[in-house]
């Protein structure tokens, strides 16, 4: 049993409470703000971490919802204080998002240790920010709430729903197969985000909600509910009177998270057929709270847990109705078996009491586990002398006659050579061709750039083809899909494998017996391998430099290397 804090113990006593010059500054500039002494004193100090900015579209309501976070905070007797700290937009940041998220985990790590503060609501959701939020506040350890941004409402044109990403994809080749005019195309541009919120297909913003709520961070709940509805509003007052109350419990991530809490969040994974990025994610997570994840644990909960959402891009629904149906506490009680149900969470009830009694109000987007949509989870990891320290692929989006294949490989040592051949009528390729595309991990992107699903030839689009394999050493969208086979480790910017395939060589993918294999003679490799010289890295100084000679590989979730560790870091003197 934790004891419970008192005034005196609170870590913002130390700015406040003393009766020296310093405390004397920090108080008269809270009252510099217009609050009194009965405003702050002896009250948890609780931060809003708040990712709102005018260029990321997902997160136009979190300057809405950071007022309601902090109705509740002053509703449970805390002081509330809204930071603003970077946010991670997938749409607008280039050459990726993902080049940034392990600076906003040390930005959130950093602006929590310098800060008087007791406790923390983190406010995200698109794609990157949420583990970017999580890894830095688990680096921290102070008691700390994730709310979710939610997902937007579902999209529409001419009648269709549409998905965020998917049906983006899905049109684009028709107009590049010549099948939909410019009026079409702009019209799906008015229609496919409508409000507030992030992408609403299960793409990596809403499996890394998830993953965060089934790994007991958010309240329960949190996870699905649509940006925009009312209860989002009624969540972050949640959030708000529940962080005051946690701080006084002194319940922190170090309590909350363990094996079987990340192994829970690995099962919601698979059971919603996730985003393959969340396994990068996961695993960078995992290690800010000392827990050691490997592939084959991904490996293992995915062959016996089964995928019960049928939601886009492997199956046919949208988050909204996601929600309606009941959402992850219904599709986490219908798995029960399959969770470590006695974990603590941050509502300060274990995982098990916060779904006890979920239903499920349509069968058709939440399964039956003895109907699921398939019967092993989302993702499966294949290993092969192509990917040494592995490679993911998700099945339950991929065409199934693909999946078993072996093909002559067409290859690309950089994204714009793929862009500049991909549309010639003279592209020497059919159907049965293994698309490469190489440079373009965490160090070749750099990045891991979401470029996986490598488009189809156009003149294969014209003659009817939607789905090829093809192989990366990059990241793709959660919103994609195809026979993509992803995050090939080590990458070939680092002498990984896929640097040493030719076009013409022969390629085997054998998902059912989770292998990728290259074709050629280990002679012939060796000599290879003897001639192959690195790419010339893009960054001589700056943060990408500081990056290129960090970052891990995706096996070992991307973080940096001087990141890595749960070697206490001093607090702030305050002299
Ligand atoms: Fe923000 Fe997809 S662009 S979640």
């Amino acid at each position: 049993m934790r004891p419970r804090k008192t005034p005196e113990t609170l870590r913002s006593h130390r700015w406040f409470g003393p009766d020296d010059l310093r405390s004397f500054g920090h108080r008269s500039r809270t009252k510099q703000m217009g609050y009194g002494t009965e405003d702050f004193a002896g009250k948890p100090v609780i931060g809003i971490f708040n990712t709102w900015s005018d260029l990321a579209t997902c997160h136009t309501h979190l300057r809405e919802r950071a007022q309601e976070v902090k109705r509740g905070v002053w509703q449970a007797g805390g002081f509330p204080v809204e930071i603003p700290v970077t946010s991670l937009s997938e749409m607008f940041m280039k050459p990726t998002s993902m080049m940034y998220r392990n600076l906003v985990a040390m930005e959130v790590e950093e602006m929590l240790r310098c800060h008087p503060l007791d406790g923390v609501v983190l406010m995200g959701g698109c794609d990157k920010t949420t583990p970017a939020l999580l890894m830095g506040a688990i680096t921290m350890d102070l008691p700390s709430v994730y709310l979710p941004a939610g997902a937007m409402v579902r999209g529409c044109w001419r009648g269709t729903v549409l998905g965020s990403g998917s049906d983006v994809w899905k049109y684009w080749d028709e107009r590049r197969a010549g099948r939909l005019d410019c009026d079409g195309w702009a019209e799906l541009e008015d229609g496919i985000a409508r409000s507030p919120g992030t992408c609403m297909t299960m793409g990596t913003a809403a499996t890394m909600m998830s993953v965060a709520e089934a790994m007991g961070m958010t309240l329960p709940g949190a996870s699905d509910i649509p940006a925009v509805h009312a209860a989002h509003a009624r969540m972050a007052t949640g959030c708000g009177r529940r962080i005051v109350e946690m701080v006084w419990e002194d319940l922190k991530p170090s309590d909350v998270l363990s094996r079987e809490s990340f192994e829970n969040a690995i099962t919601a994974f698979m059971a919603l057929g996730g985003s393959t990025n969340a396994m990068v994610h996961i695993v960078a997570m995992a290690r800010r709270a000392g827990v050691e994840l490997v592939l084959e644990d991904f490996d293992r909960i995915s062959r016996r847990t089964p995928l019960i959402a049928n939601l886009r891009p492997a199956g046919k629904y949208l988050m909204e109705h996601f929600h309606d149906a009941g959402g992850l506490r219904a599709v986490l009680e219908r798995i029960r078996p399959l969770l470590h149900a006695d974990v603590l969470t941050v509502s300060g009830k274990t995982l098990g009491e916060n779904i006890e009694g979920a239903e499920v109000f349509d069968e058709d987007v939440i399964l039956k586990p003895e109907a699921p949509l398939a019967a092993e989870g989302g993702t499966f990891i294949l290993r092969g002398n192509l990917c040494p320290r592995g490679a993911v692929i998700k099945p339950a989006a991929a065409d199934p006659r693909l999946l078993k294949h072996t093909g002559p490989a067409l290859v690309f040592d950089a994204y714009p050579d793929l862009k500049a051949a991909i549309d010639r009528d003279d592209l020497e390729v059919t159907a049965d061709t293994v698309l490469v595309l190489r440079n373009a991990g965490p160090v070749g992107g750099p990045g891991m750039p979401e470029w996986g699903m490598l488009p189809i030839p156009k003149k294969l689009l014209k003659a009817g083809v939607r789905d090829m394999v093809r192989l990366s050493d990059a990241r793709m969208s959660g919103t994609s899909y195809g026979t993509c086979v992803l995050h090939i480790a080590p990458e070939s910017a680092e002498g990984g494998p896929l640097g040493l395939v030719r076009t013409g060589d022969l390629i085997e993918l054998d998902v059912p017996g989770r292998t990728l294999n290259l074709l050629v003679g280990e002679e012939e490799l060796a000599e290879r391998r003897a001639a192959w010289r690195a790419p010339v890295e893009r960054y001589a100084r700056g943060y990408g430099r500081l990056f290129l000679d960090e970052i891990t590989q995706a096996d070992e979730g991307c973080d940096f290397r001087f990141l890595a560790g749960r070697e206490p870091t001093p607090e702030p003197d305050i002299f």
